[in-house]
Parts: C-alpha cells; sequence; structure tokens
C-alpha cells in the first residue's frame, strides 16, 4: 500500500488543496510523497505539450522530481467532461496505463497521493469510471466534502456510491469552500452523524491556502494509516472474493 486517492462531493470541492496538504503533512514525517492525476482536461498547451494546472501542483510539491507524464499520463486541451475530451481527442483511457505510471512512482515515493477528477462516478470511456481506479492501483479514499448548501446529499450520495462500488472509505474531509455557508457547524454534525466513516479534517475557508497551512488541518493518523489500510482492504478483498466465488458458484450450478 502507498498512498490515498482522493476523490470529492463534485469539481471545485477542494480535492487539489487537500491533496498538497496531504502530501505536505507526510513529509513532515520525512516520509517521500508524489503526487498524482491520472486524468485531467482544462490544460494548457506549452512547448513541452499539455500541462495541467493540478497536475503541476502536486508534480512541485512531490519530494522528488517524477516526468510529468507519469504524474499526469491522460492530459487533454479542453475544459471538459474527461470522456469527452478524450473521445474527441480520439484517445481510449486505458486503467493499465494508469497502473503502470502508478507503479513508477510508487517505486520512487513512500507514498504516493492521487487525485481524481471531479466526482466519484465521472465516466473516462464507454467502461470506465473515476471510481475504478482506487481498486485497480489498490488504494483506499479520503472523500473531500466541499461544505457549501447541498452538499449534505452530495457526501451521503458520494459515500453510497463508494460503498457499493467496492472503495475503502478511510475516511472524510470537511472543506470550506464556500466563506458565507450557513449553519456550518450544524451540516457537520448531519455529516458526522451519518457518514460510516471518520472526519480526518476540518477545513476552514484560508485566504490563500498553503500546503503546510492545511495540512495543520488534518488529522495526525493520516500520515500513519498504513497498517489500518491494508487490514481493512484485506478484510473487504476477501468478502469480494467471497462473493464473487458465490456468484461463479451459482453460475455454475
Ligand atoms: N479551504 C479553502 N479556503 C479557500 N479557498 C479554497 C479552499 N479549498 C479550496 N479553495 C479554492 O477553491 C478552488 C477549488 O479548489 P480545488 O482546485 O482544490 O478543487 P478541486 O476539487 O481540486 O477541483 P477540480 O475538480 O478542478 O480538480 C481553488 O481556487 C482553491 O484554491
Ligand atoms: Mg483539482
Amino acid at each position: 500500500m502507498h498512498g490515498l486517492f482522493v476523490t470529492g462531493t463534485d469539481t471545485g470541492c477542494g480535492k487539489t488543496e487537500i491533496s498538497l496538504g496531504l502530501m505536505a503533512a507526510v513529509q513532515t514525517t520525512g516520509a517521500k510523497v508524489l503526487g498524482m492525476k491520472p486524468v485531467a482536461s482544462g490544460c494548457v498547451r506549452g512547448p513541452d505539450g499539455l500541462r495541467n494546472d493540478d497536475a503541476v501542483r502536486l508534480r512541485a510539491q512531490g519530494s522528488s522530481e517524477a516526468p510529468y507524464g507519469l504524474v499526469n499520463p491522460y492530459a487533454f486541451a479542453p475544459p471538459i467532461a474527461p470522456h469527452i475530451a478524450a473521445g474527441e481527442a480520439g484517445i481510449e483511457i486505458r486503467l493499465p496505463t494508469i497502473e503502470q505510471a502508478y507503479r513508477a512512482l510508487a517505486g520512487e515515493a513512500d507514498q504516493v497521493i492521487v487525485e481524481g477528477v471531479g466526482g466519484w462516478r465521472v465516466p473516462l470511456g464507454p467502461n470506465l469510471f473515476v471510481s475504478d481506479i482506487p481498486g485497480a492501483l489498490g488504494l483506499p479514499v479520503i472523500l473531500v466534502v466541499g461544505m457549501k448548501l447541498g452538499c449534505i446529499n452530495h457526501a451521503l450520495l458520494t459515500v453510497e456510491s463508494i460503498q457499493n462500488t467496492g472503495g475503502v472509505l478511510l475516511g472524510w474531509v470537511a472543506n470550506q469552500v464556500d466563506p458565507t455557508m450557513l449553519s456550518r457547524d450544524a451540516n457537520l454534525a448531519t455529516l458526522a452523524a451519518l457518514i460510516d466513516a471518520p472526519c480526518l479534517g476540518v477545513l476552514p475557508w484560508l485566504e490563500a491556502p498553503t500546503p503546510s497551512e492545511l495540512a495543520g488541518y488534518l488529522h495526525p493518523e493520516l500520515t500513519d494509516l498504513q497498517p489500518r489500510h491494508a487490514a481493512k482492504l484485506a478484510t473487504i478483498q476477501t468478502r469480494t472474493e467471497t462473493r464473487s466465488e458465490t456468484r461463479t458458484g451459482k453460475r455454475r450450478a
């Protein structure tokens, strides 16, 4: 196990900021960390090819200089849904390519923080969703809840979907993207009561968030969850295997 997959309730909920904060938090322990944004739309063409701002920031926060193509193997210019951007570019987004890039990064670091694109059920192609990535990489998931009106519904639907699609939800982080949000604490209490996973950080709206400032609001356990990840994943994997054996057995019978 070499990291975490960061998903969110929506685009713009704070996944990049929280990923950078997580990287900074891990770096305070002396561990080497790299960031990854496997799929990005909204890229700008420069002398070295397409570049995405999230991927550039995650790469810059890394403990060593990783090749851009490993940090962001799929980069598309238009700021549109990734499966549409990929279709327009005539490119098929493939899990093995993402896995290969991830393994190369994981070989150079103690942890890789992988930022998703948009929310959990964003399509990446006809038969591929963002929700397929963490399972393929063997990574547990952190859900960033962008605190604003409507976030409870988005958060609960996302949690349900993570559970139904076999994701391992380590916990959630509340991130105040709307500085004027009313009744924030009551919303937080509702989320805490209804989400069956720990709250691992409550981030206020910050004037100019920096990774190390963000890290200060994250639960210290987030930098040291490896044994617990492994135990939890092992249980889930065993359950999945048992389920698929049962299904296969039924089909054979
Ligand atoms: N706690 C915060 N305080 C102030 N600004 C924030 C906070 N969290 C996020 N922002 C700002 O909100 C915007 C969206 O955040 P961010 O880019 O991290 O979202 P995202 O989920 O990664 O979006 P995308 O789906 O585009 O990847 C950015 O301008 C970011 O700086
Ligand atoms: Mg982002």
